[in-house]
């Protein structure tokens, strides 16, 4: 069984992963959710109006009351710069198995704070919420992302083909990957 406790605070070496909060809507905005470069690996568009961001992080603080809720603002310690997000989700009882999905701004891609985070968060979801696996997909033109997950101990499974279709109605073919609890422990 899941051992939920919500979006708990996390520090790493170089990163607090927090809740998010209201004065965070301008910097998620600037920083990545208007940004086509970030949402082109992703499913949903790129926001074109601050008020989309605004309406996203409500919901997304909205959400904080439920311990089943993990969604982190990814902080920089050093200048406390809002650099992205990560979060778990699709939680299955029958399993204990869960996903994960992240996106950091533009400026702060290939700095390894990716790899922090995501190895932050697997430690947490293991040693914490005792979840099974945690399984986690990339398109297959994005290998960056497909690095950091491979960084943070997950194995590729496998090529789902037209997995997704994206906010340009263009289809992608996506990398799977997984970790399990006994490959964390090993
Ligand atoms: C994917 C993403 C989170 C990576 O974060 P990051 O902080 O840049 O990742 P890291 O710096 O920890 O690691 C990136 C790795 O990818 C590698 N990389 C970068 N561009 C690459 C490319 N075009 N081909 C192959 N590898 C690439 C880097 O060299 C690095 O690997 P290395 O440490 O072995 O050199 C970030 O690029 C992002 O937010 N992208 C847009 C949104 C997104 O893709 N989200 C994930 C959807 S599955």
């Amino acid at each position: 069984m899941i051992n939920y406790s919500g979006t708990v605070k996390i520090d790493t070496e170089r990163l607090v992963l927090r809740q998010f909060t209201i004065e965070d809507v301008e910097s998620a905005y600037k920083h990545w959710l208007s940004d086509e470069r970030v949402s082109d690996n992703r499913v949903s568009p790129a926001h074109i109006r601050l008020a989309e961001t605004s309406k996203r992080i409500s919901e997304i603080i909205n959400q904080y009351t439920s311990p089943e809720y993990c969604w982190w603002a990814l902080e920089l310690k050093e200048d406390g710069n809002l650099i992205g997000e990560i979060y778990l989700y699709e939680f299955e009882a029958q399993t204990s198995n869960c996903e994960v999905g992240y996106s950091l701004g533009y400026e702060w891609w290939n700095k390894g704070y990716g790899t922090e985070a995501l190895k932050a968060v697997i430690g947490f979801a293991f040693r914490h919420m005792r979840v099974h696996k945690i399984s986690a997909a990339h398109n297959t033109d994005n290998p960056a992302s497909g690095r950091v997950m491979m960084k943070a101990g997950m194995k590729q499974e496998g090529v789902i083909r037209h997995m997704i279709r994206n906010s340009k109605n263009q289809y992608k073919d996506c990398a799977v990957y997984g970790i399990l609890d006994e490959d964390f422990y090993e």
